[in-house]
């Protein structure tokens, strides 16, 4: 399972704070979205100016400032993990004691997200027995503590209180704390909602797609490391920031964002529900209700049809909503517009559309049909990209 990259990073009032710049900027290319909350004395070493530049959001280190968005609580809520990094003994003391005397400590109370502390200070202190104490509690409560690097400290004294390199934080909080990264490096193209085209200007042909499938799996993909474009017809759900959406309305726009996307793109999931016709001409003036008998149509394009052929390292993922579950015709669907994958779903009796839920069949090439019951968009998600990322280089 991966996470949401929301994530609270703290900063405790020691040198090492000017390393944790560097570590702000690795997260941010890693796609996580990172609020920064110093402590008050931390500001002695690094400005609120550097943290709010590097993370691009507003930087509070009290819980006086913004007392209308509740800070404290809003960003507890928000995170999926708090990373504290360079935590100093006192800062570790007042965590273990439960203290709320800053807007950090706040947090670190108000959140039931996983906590995870890097100390930093001079060996002395880390060999102290308060600090072993105080570390010891931490761990035994739960919290991820990691181990400082044995080294040359700021002075000149040698010991364990370094602050780690920023590649080996990363590692060990991804990896203690369930992130899944492994689509570092990979470019996912997700089309998804429905299109419409025009009869008139007050008319169209629709479908009721809400494009809730499409956004969960550019997001799934998104938290674990891809690029993502989300070519997003007619819907108004928010989509995570850094997601890069480009907005359509026809099958037409649609055909032509995808087409400038697909060659450089290792993935394919093609969930738009995309109208079969337009309406041969477009009237531009409203069409009177007596004029109103019937409407040539000329086929849209198959867009995944018109991909596929040009086909070269791409993975691609079709959906099927249909009112049967026939597997058969599916798999001849699936093959015969060059997809890999097939997700077919029943949408006869209106418990998919819109909704956060879904039930259906994944079908592959080789492979038994995989059967989904009552999972979430997330999941499947999530379960399409794990299969269609397999052996991915
Ligand atoms: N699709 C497409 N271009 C179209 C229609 C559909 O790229 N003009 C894609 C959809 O995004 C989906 C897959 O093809 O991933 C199957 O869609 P579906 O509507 O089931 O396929 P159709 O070819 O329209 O088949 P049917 O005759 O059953 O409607």
């Amino acid at each position: 399972m991966s996470r949401s990259r929301e994530i609270v990073l703290g900063i405790g009032g020691g040198i090492a704070a000017y390393k944790s710049a560097d570590l702000l900027r690795r997260l941010k290319d890693r796609g996580y979205l990172v609020t920064v909350v110093p402590t008050p004395s931390s500001l002695n070493f690094v400005g609120a100016a550097t943290w709010e530049a590097l993370s691009g959001r507003p930087v509070t280190t009290e819980v006086w400032e913004k007392v209308e968005e509740v800070r404290h609580v809003t960003l507890a809520k928000k995170a999926t993990a708090v990373l504290i990094a360079p935590a100093t003994a006192d800062l570790i003391a007042r965590i273990v004691q439960g203290r709320a005397d800053d807007l950090l400590t706040n947090v670190v109370l108000a959140t039931s997200a996983p906590i995870f502390i890097v100390p930093a200070m001079h060996p002395e202190m880390w060999a102290n027995k308060s600090t072993r104490a105080n570390v010891k509690t931490l761990r035994d409560r739960g919290v991820f503590v990691m181990e400082p690097d044995v080294g040359r400290l700021t002075g000149s004294d040698i010991g364990q209180g370094r602050f780690p390199d920023t590649s080996s934080i990363i590692s060990a909080f991804e990896g203690e704390l369930g992130f899944k990264q492994d689509l570092i490096g990979k470019r996912v193209l997700v089309s998804a909602g429905g299109t419409r085209e025009a009869i008139d200007p007050v008319r169209y042909i629709g479908n009721r797609s809400s494009g809730k499938q499409g956004i969960a799996i550019a997001q799934a993909a998104f938290e674990r490391g891809a690029e993502v474009c989300l070519v997003l017809a007619n819907s108004s759900i928010a989509v995570t920031p850094g997601v890069s959406v480009v907005n359509v309305e026809t099958a037409d726009q649609m055909f032509s964002a995808l087409s400038n996307e697909f060659q450089k793109s290792d993935l394919l999931f093609m969930s738009a529900a995309i109208a079969d016709a337009k309406p041969s001409q477009f009237s531009p003036a409203k069409i009177k209700k007596d004029d109103l008998h019937q409407i040539e149509l000329t086929k849209n394009p198959d867009i995944l049809s018109a991909l596929s052929s040009n086909k070269t390292q791409q993975r691609i993922v079709a959906f099927a909503a249909e009112t049967n579950d026939d597997e058969i015709k599916a798999l001849e669907k699936m093959k015969s517009k060059g997809a890999d994958f097939i997700y077919l779903n029943n949408v006869s009796n209106g418990e998919i559309f819109g909704q956060d839920r879904t039930s259906g069949t994944i079908i592959s090439k080789s492979g038994a049909p995989h059967k989904v019951q009552d999972i979430s968009k997330d999941t499947l998600a999530h379960l399409l990209l794990d299969l269609a990322s397999v052996k991915l280089d």
